[in-house]
């Protein structure tokens, strides 16, 4: 097979920044997805609609011409979030799900939630406004081995909250382990999980084997290859309960290549062609359109788009790097590197 044409897909996980580089992002994720779910932590963490709706129209307005793009937004939990907030969001047609970062877990998760038992009022409002619940499920203590902090967090919380909020609609996000993949598969329908391309393309060797690679670094971080198989395996299994949610998350040059790098993957210049190269290695790329355009959009309870994109099996080269502003840039996954697909056009 050497073209593939599917509904135009969505990304369910995306951080696009604010200001130069909102600017520089936000075209190379328009150009491929309708819809994106825009992540809220920002500095500071947007904890409000109205903070919700002003960083839309900052988006809207970075757009390119023409663009009819939609940012789907969120909320950042905090141990302050009111049950009024939750009722907001619920009458809110712009906001669209609230994310739980546990303190200290990733990128500007200071703000986050210290005592997670402390919120279950909140996870009982959303339940009763069925507002989803998006987690980053890692475990941030201090004590936790980083390669054991997803399960960790599985044990220590996210079961429990599934336990005791059964209809809150949950997405566990960026899921890296075997151990998430059987949680969720064996949890009840509201349970749903994103994989990110670089977790379905790259085990930890891509980090830390012949040299540190500051680009390969994300959070939660690159796993051994027998969880990057469980990963391929949920991704093109048909399983409803999985979907494409990149997790692009640029950082400066500057910043990741650094004694104390940021953590995140900047893949919105060549996604669905990352995935396409996942699936093709399971040979699944007949599952891809249900995974990138119709499992996200069915559990939101949003319309499957209409428009259809094509990709193509035609060598590209990726840039080392994309400008930002002055002399500052940002290196993409693949940065140098060929890509076998590239996405030819999207229809509307
Ligand atoms: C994200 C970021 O940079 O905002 N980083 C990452 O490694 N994924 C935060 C996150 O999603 O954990
Ligand atoms: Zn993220």
């Amino acid at each position: 097979m050497d073209t593939l044409t599917i509904t135009q897909p969505d990304d369910w996980h995306l951080h696009v920044r604010t200001g130069s580089m909102l600017r520089a992002v936000i075209g190379h994720t328009a150009r491929q997805f309708a819809r994106a779910i825009i992540m809220p932590n920002l500095k500071p963490p947007v904890v409000s609609v109205a903070q919700a709706l002003a960083y839309r129209d900052e988006i809207l307005a970075a757009l390119p011409p023409g663009s009819d793009f939609q940012p789907l937004m969120t909320l950042y939990l905090t141990g302050n979030t009111s049950a009024d907030e939750i009722r907001r969001v619920a009458d809110s047609d712009h906001v669209h799900a609230i994310k739980l970062y546990p303190a200290g877990a990733t990128t500007n998760s200071d703000a986050g939630v210290g005592d997670i038992r402390a919120v279950y009022p909140v996870f009982e409002a959303m339940a009763r406004h069925d507002v989803p619940l998006l987690v980053h499920g890692e475990a941030p203590e201090p004590g936790h081995d980083i390669f054991d902090r997803e399960k960790a967090f599985i044990d220590a919380h996210l079961s429990d909250i599934h336990r005791q909020f059964p209809e809150l609609r949950i997405v566990f996000e960026h899921v890296t382990t075997q151990d998430a993949v059987a949680f969720v598969e064996s949890a009840g329908d509201n349970v749903a999980a994103t994989i990110t391309p670089q977790h379905l393309l790259y085990n930890r060797n891509a980090l830390l084997a012949g040299g540190v690679r500051p680009h390969f670094y994300c959070l939660p971080i690159l796993k051994r290859e027998h969880h990057r198989q469980a990963l391929l395996k949920a991704a093109t299994s048909g399983n409803r309960k999985f979907f494409l949610g990149t997790d692009s998350a640029p950082h400066s040059t500057l910043l990741k290549e650094s004694a104390c790098g940021c953590a995140g993957c900047f893949s919105a210049h060549a996604a669905l062609e990352l995935y396409a190269e996942a699936f093709e290695q399971m040979q699944a790329l007949d599952k891809l359109e249900a995974f990138a355009s119709f499992n996200g959009p069915d559990f939101y309870r949003l319309p499957r788009n209409i428009g259809r994109v094509t990709l193509v099996k035609q060598p590209w080269q990726v840039p080392a790097s994309y400008p930002v502003k002055d002399s500052v840039t940002l290196t993409p996954l693949r940065a140098g590197e060929t890509m076998a697909w590239q996405l030819l056009s999207t229809f509307g």
